[in-house]
């Protein structure tokens, strides 16, 4: 049942990474149809990451009301909402309206999808179980990009597509986020409430109800008594994330989800293959590069899913920051001495996707998910999340300007500059979370007040 709940909610990832890759194929499309300026232009592209600054905050709001799993159900509609919605959208306003309601999607699943799984998983399994989320959030990047050329080439064809989607291809690409959406809902009806919610909102018995459903008898009266003491320990208490007794949690979740940032994945991710085709590497088609950086970032998850309960999540943030640093100096200095044109940027390029995907990846998510104590985890989650989703804002505004004023190479050893400061934090400062329950985490971070 656990490996059910985990798999389900995970999907919040995959649409996650599906929503946020499937508009760099139906942009130009867009564009051209509606005779775009950059103003509107800039909406489209941006209209999802407001969408989803809306949908973090509205997690912090619903999720300790409603409970996680109306919340999450929530998301989902979103998505299908928004699927549905580009598909037919009958003008350019609605189109940037239905990539709103699909960033508030993002958002709230990037919340609530890696916080459930934490509060469902086994303490040596929850590293794990968190990172699968992150698997879903590579291969939801690389179904966009499959789904996308897969779009232009039924629209060439002239075949299967009706009249409506041949000509104008951008639709089909969006709509075809309602299905995973479709299944995600259904997924989702069958995953039950959040224990540690229910006994939070006293409702106890529910609580012990579900424990029971997804553990051993044993294993479900020792997790349900852990609950209710910890629950008890913190009734009465002062419980405001900003009080202070949380400012240990608090420093690492934010500073880890903008070092995640600035490390440069997202311009990495979606500019690397125009880099690829700059140094002259290869053919014409960004897909094939977009395809294999995708490809890599999935395979390389794959490692942090074995090994972070096994090594511990400190050994995979501090060993993938030197590949990262290492690739990234390199990757300056190729361009600063002009020698881009060889397979070597490729390598370079390839191992810091390979690194990020079993670190910084995974790894981020799985920390922010379970430092934070049951009656403030969502308010902590949300605030890490946002200061995650304003970084990628930060990036993205800032990165094409970086190139064009300081160069690439400058803008390499940016990136490098801020992940080595990731080093040394990730190194003296984020404790070691393998294997801890959440209640037992509440010991190591918080500050007794
Ligand atoms: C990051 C995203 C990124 C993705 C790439 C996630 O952990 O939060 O910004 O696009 O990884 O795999």
């Amino acid at each position: 049942m656990t490996n059910y709940i985990c798999f389900s909610v995970a999907l919040g990832g995959l649409l996650f990474g599906f929503d946020t890759a499937v508009i760099s194929g139906a942009v130009d499309l867009v564009k051209t149809q509606f005779s775009l300026n950059t103003v509107s232009e800039g909406w489209l592209v941006s209209s999802g990451l407001a969408g989803c600054i809306l949908g973090v905050l509205a997690t912090g709001a619903l999720s300790d009301r409603i409970g996680r799993r109306k919340t999450i159900l929530l998301a989902a509609c979103a998505f299908l909402l928004s699927g549905i919605g580009c598909a037919f959208a009958g003008g350019i306003n609605w189109l940037i309206t239905a990539r709103l309601v699909g960033g508030v999607g993002v958002g709230m699943a990037s919340v609530v999808s890696p916080m459930l799984i934490a509060e469902f998983a086994p303490a040596d399994k929850r590293g794990r179980m968190i990172a699968y989320y992150q698997l879903a959030i590579t291969i939801g990047i690389l179904l966009a990009y499959f789904s996308d050329a897969l779009f232009l080439t039924l629209a060439q064809d002239g075949i299967i597509l009706p009249a409506y989607f041949r000509n104008e291809v951008w639709r089909p690409m969006f709509l075809a986020m309602a299905f995973p959406s479709v299944l995600f809902i259904l997924l989702l009806l069958k995953v039950p409430e959040s224990p540690r919610w229910l006994i939070a909102i006293n409702e106890k018995e529910k609580a012990l109800d579900i424990l029971r459903r997804i553990r051993s008898a044993s294993v479900a009266a020792k997790e349900f008594s852990d609950m209710v003491e910890a629950a008890a320990r913190n009734t009465g208490r002062r419980m405001s994330l900003f009080g202070g007794a949380f400012r240990i949690p608090l420093l690492i979740g934010i500073l880890l989800a903008v070092f995640q940032q600035f490390s440069g994945i997202n311009a990495i991710i979606y500019y690397g293959p125009s880099i690829f085709k700059a140094a002259g590497i290869g053919g014409s088609n960004a897909l094939i590069f977009q395809v294999i950086i995708g490809t890599i970032n999935v395979l390389f998850t794959i490692v942090a899913i074995k090994w972070s309960d096994k090594y511990g999540r400190k050994f995979l943030l501090t060993t993938g920051l030197c590949g990262i640093i290492f690739s990234l100096v390199f990757c300056g200095i190729l361009f600063y001495t002009g020698h881009t044109q060889g397979v070597l940027l490729l390598v370079l390029l390839l191992l810091y996707i390979a690194c990020f995907a079993f670190s910084l990846g995974p790894v981020t998510w799985i920390i922010i998910n379970e430092i934070f104590p049951t009656p403030v985890r969502v308010q902590g989650v949300s605030v890490c999340t946002m200061a995650l989703w304003m970084a990628v804002w930060v990036v993205g505004q800032f990165f094409p300007w970086l190139l064009e004023k300081a160069g690439a190479a400058v803008t390499f050893w940016i990136f490098a500059g801020f992940s080595l400061a990731n080093f040394f934090f990730s190194w003296k400062i984020v404790k070691e979370t393998k294997g801890k329950t959440l209640e037992e985490m509440e010991g190591v971070f918080i500050s007794p007040h």
